[in-house]
């Protein structure tokens, strides 16, 4: 009997359906090809659906996602709502409920892409940001007095776990060794200034290494990695941060990759249900035109079959980005793709298949 794995889809707002249909259509041609089989359930999450009945996201929506064994996850995020509505109650509440503390986000450069760096190539923008993603500033902890006075007060903190950041931490020296490439974890963090949150990150990350003698292991302040990340981005193999700066970084890690057309990431529970996403947002300005670049939304899938142990598969549909990136694609970016969403879903699967 031919494996079987459910697949919850959260389509989502904007361009999140046009792009989910894409990654769809490639899962399902790596599937049939490696000889397993994906059912698919669809939920109908998102703006609209908030608009039309209230709802962000039910207690029973939440118990079927976490049955599933990955959610594939389109775009949160609708301009009709105020900002901060869907996220938090959508997205960061998954993140949460479903335990999913690590935001993994590659950063690599594909051939074919251009990226803003001058004289840097493929060769120089491969590194992965594992990124912290239930705790530090986005647990919602603080308050604010007098609002809308002239003595208003406002506090946010950020709340960092012992086992919060070790579990993270471990993960990030784990994946550091399975990637097996420079084998060198970089700790992101502001230790001259932040000196309770980031002294638990350096103690732990210091007691953790001493488990990985063969990942060397590096310390930069996340002001400097973003200078980094510009000026010699080949100097990093893995980085570790907490949820705030993860989450800055790896949009400055999707420009030099290319831009958001081709940044993909998956947050994990390494003993749950993970959910992939690109992560990009719904771009409302573009829904329903066909002008949307896919490769994100399947290299998303990629990392949800990679995640599920289908590492072959994953395998087939990166290298049909990647032959569909030397091709006759002229720009990652939506509207200069020189094709249309569906021809270059269609491009990926073929090349799928014929590989
Ligand atoms: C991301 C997004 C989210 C985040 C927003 C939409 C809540 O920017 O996935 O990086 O801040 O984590
Ligand atoms: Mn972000």
């Amino acid at each position: 009997m031919a494996k079987r794995y459910s697949i919850a889809v959260v389509p989502g707002d904007g361009t999140g359906p046009e792009v989910i249909a894409e990654g769809v259509k490639v899962l399902d041609a790596a599937a049939a090809k490696a000889g397993f089989a994906l059912d698919y359930d669809y939920f109908p999450l998102g703006g609209e659906h908030y608009l039309d009945t209230g709802e962000l996201l039910g207690a029973d929506t939440v118990s079927k996602l976490s049955a599933a064994d990955a959610i594939y996850l389109g775009a949160i995020g609708h301009p009709g709502v105020k900002p901060g509505i869907l996220e938090k109650g959508i997205l960061l509440e998954l993140r949460f409920q479903l335990d999913q503390y690590i935001n993994l986000r590659p950063v690599r450069l594909y051939e074919g892409v251009s990226t803003p760096l001058k004289d840097k190539g493929p060769a120089d923008i491969d590194f992965v940001v594992v990124r912290e993603n239930t705790e530090g500033l986005y647990t919602g902890a603080g308050g604010c007095l007098k609002r809308g006075t002239a003595d208003e007060v406002a506090v946010q903190e950020s709340i960092n776990t012992r086992k919060g950041v070790e579990r993270c931490i471990r993960f990030a020296f784990e994946y550091c060794r399975r990637r097996n490439r420079r084998k060198k974890l970089t700790l992101c963090g502001k230790t001259n200034v932040l000196t309770f949150a980031f002294d638990l990150w350096q103690r732990v990350f210091d007691e953790v290494a001493t488990e990985y003698p063969d990942i060397a292991t590096d310390y930069a302040n996340v002001d400097a990695i973003c200078m980094w990340m510009v000026k010699n981005p080949e100097w990093f193999d893995v980085i570790v941060t907490d949820n705030m700066f993860g989450d800055i970084i790896t949009d400055l890690g999707a420009m030099i990759q290319g831009g958001m057309g081709i940044a993909a990431g998956g947050n994990i529970n390494p003993a749950g249900v993970s959910m992939f996403e690109p992560i990009g947002g719904s771009a409302p300005k573009y829904t329903g035109q066909g002008k949307i670049n896919p490769l994100a939304a399947i290299l998303a899938g990629q990392l949800m079959l990679e995640t599920l142990g289908e590492r072959q598969a994953a395998g087939w549909i990166e290298a049909a980005v990647q032959e569909v990136l030397r091709g006759d694609i002229k720009d990652v970016a939506a509207g200069r793709m020189g094709l249309s969403t569906s021809q270059v879903g269609d491009r990926v699967r073929a090349a799928l298949s014929r590989g």
